[in-house]
């Protein structure tokens, strides 16, 4: 057997909010790896440390009056007790604002440097003249210079969708202090990530990537790459940059060195060599398991970093979706964004842990946690499956054979099957394909379940309690449950310590597979794991529910900045809104009259739609324009049925006046299709 060195890390979390269930989805995935490396006998080390730095977190102390230390040391404790009680098996657990980073982020700043590849410049940027501090898109609202919608970000509008800089923004205010910002010229510094384009190339090429990630990163390889800022200029917590008082190393650039900086913290306690981990020679693997929200942070600036400050770069970079809950992004006001403590208040971990595995690929698509489902899934594989083998075997082991295993089981062959699955199971856990290997497990445990009903030892005992036969088949009962528990533990490591503990062995590892058990003794048998109780799911979303009602009660104004921050940073959705705004929306049955192309206009076709009747019978109609031209032409469309948001007031584009919008759903190009409702349906039908 070789004896792999490997180095796993997952994403740093920021260090100003609560350990949540999406957060869990990453490491739960990680560990599950890192405890399968562990059991088949790798030198695995799993490191992570919290993202202490930056704006954000800066305010957030500020707002619940404390040093940003404190909030940060805090929220550590807090953090490490959420991981261990999901039972997250971190070799080390540190922080970014500590002196083994600061120590890191020097020098490889400071060998980046060395090498030319940091530029200065001076930009200009919006500041706040109140709170004395430049202003991150996200921290300026304003109406957007296009489509003239209030309330809008620095960067985008997700009105019309279009982008400009927050200088460009109408009446722009900067939303931690409502002042008027202005704009103010400061040096910046840069990282020549362009320098590294064919460095690039190639690195995302070499097997380092899914496929779907290094496709999407081959787009924006294509073009041009960009200067990447890295440095912010006081008030900044963080880093101040070596030689450049006032200037602070953007949060970026010091929170993947964190990952090395756990490490060192680790090799200054143990054996471990942190050498042999980074140097650029090195002969240990070193992964990065993310979230598909920080790709280019990971996948560019990361390798090109460490490339040019002279260390090894990773082996490969993993990256996941993102978890849903009950098929919508996790949301605070429906109760499903559920913070860790809050789910372990009323329920046990490991069935998160089992549920995430089942549904758990090696791609990048969401994950949805549906709440029924996950109580369902449980309780019929994991009760009603698994520990029901034990259940009905133990009994009569304990009972007339005291305890003891025959010499020679029933069914040599039964077993022998589920132990010839290891390979394909091995294969599938290493490949993060664990959904695979939990239903090929399940597999084996249903031809478990159904040799014990075809061999019915309650006949059998109620004949002869101790008859020879008997014995041999809970034996080979209580054998097909120890390999289960036995390719189920990187997934659930404190059930299988309980089962460890019944069986009387040693601790589990991939190569006991292969051996039986037999003339052994072992304990009395407890339950070792209970059934999901849905009003326990019930209580759960409440709770959560009501920490948010406390929470909006309570919250500080600077707080809720925050939230929106944090909201619109989870990749791909809108920010959460009230169902108050919800039901303020007019959707309506429309049934597509007549359609024409649009001159002039590459994506937009112009509708015309039938709303049905008004109030007074009259034929309402409304003219809207839609960019949908790439998937349909106006004979498609023409007798469609469709939805419309009926009440949007009218906007006038470069074409003419769009007096609503229809809704549509896709990627883009040819993949856009209109919502069309029932065939039933008649137009100016409202929609509940
Ligand atoms: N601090 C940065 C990471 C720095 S790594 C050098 C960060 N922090 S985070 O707290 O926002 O996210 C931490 C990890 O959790 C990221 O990989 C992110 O993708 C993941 N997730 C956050 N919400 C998630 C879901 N809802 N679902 C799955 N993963 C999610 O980004
Ligand atoms: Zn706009």
């Amino acid at each position: 057997m070789d004896h792999r060195k490997i180095l796993v890390t997952s994403a740093l979390p920021y260090a100003n909010g609560d350990i949540h269930l999406g957060h869990l989805m990453e490491v739960i995935q990680t560990d599950i790896w890192v405890r399968m490396q562990k059991l088949q006998g790798h030198n695995c080390i799993y490191v992570c440390a919290d993202d202490a730095h930056g704006t954000a977190i800066m305010l957030s102390a500020e707002a619940q009056k404390i040093t940003p230390q404190e909030l940060v040391d805090k929220v550590n404790q807090q953090h490490q007790r959420d991981f261990a009680d999901f039972l997250i098996g971190f070799d080390n657990f540190h922080s970014t604002h500590s002196e083994e980073n600061r120590l890191l982020s020097e020098s490889i700043y400071q060998a980046i440097n060395a090498n030319g590849h940091i530029s200065r410049r001076k930009i200009k940027q919006l500041f706040d003249p109140e709170k004395k501090l430049f202003l991150a898109d996200r921290y300026i609202t304003g109406t957007c210079p296009k489509c003239k919608a209030e309330d809008q970000y620095g960067d985008n509008c997700e009105v019309c969708g279009s982008t400009y800089n927050p200088s460009e923004l109408i009446d722009p205010k900067s939303s931690i202090s409502g002042a008027t910002p202005i704009e103010k010229e400061s040096e910046h510094f840069f990282f020549t990530l362009p320098a590294f384009s064919d460095m690039l190339k190639t690195w995302t090429r070499s097997g380092t990537l899914q496929d779907s990630v290094a496709n999407k990163l081959s787009e924006w390889l294509d073009e041009e790459l960009q200067e990447w800022d890295i440095s912010r200029d006081a008030p900044y917590f963080g880093f101040e940059i070596p030689d450049a008082p006032g200037k602070y190393f953007y949060v970026w650039l010091d929170a993947p060195i964190g990952y090395m900086a756990s490490l060192q913290n680790l090799c200054d306690r143990t054996d471990y060599d942190f050498d042999e981990y980074w140097n650029k020679d090195s002969q240990a693997e070193v992964y990065h398991f993310i979230g598909k929200d920080i790709i280019n942070f990971h996948t560019l600036f990361w390798p090109a970093m460490l490339a040019s400050a002279g260390y090894r770069t990773p082996t490969a970079v993993y990256v996941h979706g993102f978890l849903t809950v009950d098929g919508t992004k996790m949301s605070k006001s429906r109760g499903t964004f559920i913070n860790a403590r809050t789910y372990l208040d009323h329920l046990n971990p490991e069935y998160l842990r089992y549920f995430l595995a089942a549904k758990l690929s090696d791609g990048i698509d969401d994950l949805d946690l549906n709440l029924e489902d996950f109580a369902q899934r449980v309780n019929s594989d994991l009760v009603g499956k698994v520990v029901n083998i034990a259940s009905r075997c133990a009994g009569f082991i304990g009972k007339g054979f005291e305890g003891k295993l025959a010499e020679k089981v029933d069914a040599p062959e039964l077993l022998a099957e589920i132990q010839a699955a290891k390979p394909e199971i091995t294969g599938y856990y290493n490949g993060r394909e664990y959904s695979k290997a939990i239903r090929l497990i399940m597999t084996m445990a249903d031809k478990a379940n159904q040799y014990i009903n075809d061999k019915q030892p309650w006949v059998i005992a109620k004949g002869d309690k101790q008859s020879a036969e008997l014995q041999k088949i809970c034996s080979t009962g209580i054998n097909a449950f120890r390999l289960l528990i036995a390719y189920l533990k990187p997934v659930l490591p404190s059930m299988a310590e309980k089962a460890e503990a019944f069986l009387a062995i040693d601790p589990l590892n991939w190569a006991d597979i292969d051996s039986l058990l037999t003339n052994h003794s072992i304990n009395k048998f407890k339950p070792l794991m209970t059934r999901v109780e849905s009003d326990k799911v019930q209580a759960m979303v409440a709770a959560t529910q009501k920490e948010f009602e406390n929470q909006a009660k309570s919250e500080p104004t600077g707080q809720q900045a925050e939230e929106k921050v944090m909201q619109s940073n989870n990749s791909g959705f809108e920010p959460e809104i009230e169902f108050d705004d919800f039901i303020k929306v007019d959707l309506r049955v429309a049934k597509v009259i007549s359609a024409e192309y649009v001159e002039d206009a590459d994506k937009l076709l112009q509708l015309n739609l039938d709303l049905g009747l008004d109030k007074s019978g009259t034929p309402l109609t409304r003219k809207v324009f839609s960019g949908i031209k790439s998937a349909y032409t106006p004979e498609q469309l023409v007798g469609k049925l469709t939805v419309v948001v009926a009440n949007l007031k009218a906007r006038k584009m470069k074409f003419g006046l769009s007096e609503g919008m229809i809704l549509a759903a896709g990627p883009g190009g040819k993949d856009i299709w209109l919502i069309e409702p029932h065939a039933g349906a008649q137009p100016g039908m409202r929609i509940t």
